[in-house]
């Protein structure tokens, strides 16, 4: 019988700490900080909703209220825009939990790390295949072209093995990253499946979590954008804690590995690590630029100040 390799549940850890942008996290939680008008966390919802994922399970910890509310019946806001009679509100508002959108929430007591994170959702997900988002890596399609999820997702139901999602990064930012070294493999959707050298699929046979440049020769850098195989689980489960009790999901995904074939995909599109301060202001300058409401006026502000 065919596998079922449609992908249908997302997790999205969403625990950590966010230090790097102490002060505002310390009492609000950092997925919940807005690109332009909208929270990071919406944009990875919504990329995983358009990728046809209908059940979102936040790993959420303390401080992470918000994001609960975010995607809940916000009853009296609705009563107020309704009585108001401020229609394009209320559907805004509304829209952001689509009525075939489930969301479960699972609280990490303690941050021990993004594989840990991913160990707490598993009663939720079972025996299935799933994507982890990293909200926090604002992650956008080419212009008119599909998400990156939906990209890897219409891989994923032809192979039916673990993807993440990759990109090429320079000498200096190879000490933040999980790095992968693989070899082109086929792809089953891509017109250029001819041409082996130029596929954006690698089929991996090593994977290192944030190693010096000066210890790999490779580039090859893992985005927040992982749809990993349930068999994961039982890696995650019988890795050795690291250093501070931590639980890495790259090192179980090097467990993985070793026991089935792992891919990755060099998607099509562009990343902002809305993790790190500089990175969350270029998305905000770039995407007020194309923001309906304010681009035109953001872009005649900019001008004013020598900056374009
Ligand atoms: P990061 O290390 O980038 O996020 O983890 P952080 O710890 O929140 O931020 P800094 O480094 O202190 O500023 C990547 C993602 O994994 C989640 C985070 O919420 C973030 O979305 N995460 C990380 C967890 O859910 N639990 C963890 O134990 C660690």
């Amino acid at each position: 019988m065919q596998k079922n390799y449609k992908i249908t549940t997302a997790v999205f850890p969403v625990a950590g700490l966010g230090t790097r942008f102490l002060p505002a996290t310390k009492a609000q939680p950092k997925e919940m900080l807005p690109v332009v008008d909208k929270p990071l966390i919406q944009y990875a919802v919504e990329e995983a909703y358009a990728a046809g994922v209908r059940h979102m399970v936040f790993v959420t910890g303390r401080n992470k209220r918000a994001i609960e509310d975010h995607f809940d019946l916000a009853y009296e806001l609705e009563f107020e825009l309704q009585a108001t009679q401020k229609q394009a509100l209320l559907d805004l508002v509304r829209s952001i939990q689509p009525a075939d959108m489930h969301c479960s929430y699972v609280r990490q007591p303690r941050s021990l790390g993004l594989g840990h994170a991913v160990l707490c959702a598993e009663h939720l997900i079972g025996a299935q295949p799933f994507a982890v988002l990293l909200a926090d890596d604002l992650m956008r399609g080419e212009p008119s072209g599909p998400g990156v999820l939906t990209q890897m997702a219409d891989i994923f139901v032809h192979t039916g093995a673990s993807l993440l999602a990759v990109q090429t990064v320079p000498d200096d930012q190879v000490h933040r990253y999980g790095i992968v070294v693989g070899q082109p493999a086929v792809n089953p959707i891509e017109a250029d499946t001819g041409e082996l050298a130029q596929s954006r699929l690698l089929t991996l046979s090593h994977i290192v979590e944030k190693p010096r440049a000066s210890d790999t020769p490779a580039r090859t850098a893992v985005a927040g954008r992982y749809v990993l195989t349930p068999a994961i689980f039982h890696h995650l489960r019988h890795l050795p804690p690291g250093a501070q009790g931590e639980i890495q999901l790259t090192d179980g995904i090097a467990a993985l590995m070793r026991a089935e074939p792992v891919q990755a995909y060099r998607y099509r599109g562009k990343r902002y690590d809305c993790g790190s301060k500089l990175g969350f202001l270029e998305a905000s300058v770039e995407l007020a630029l194309e923001h309906p409401e304010v681009g035109a006026p953001f872009a005649a502000f900019l001008k004013t100040q020598q900056l374009l």
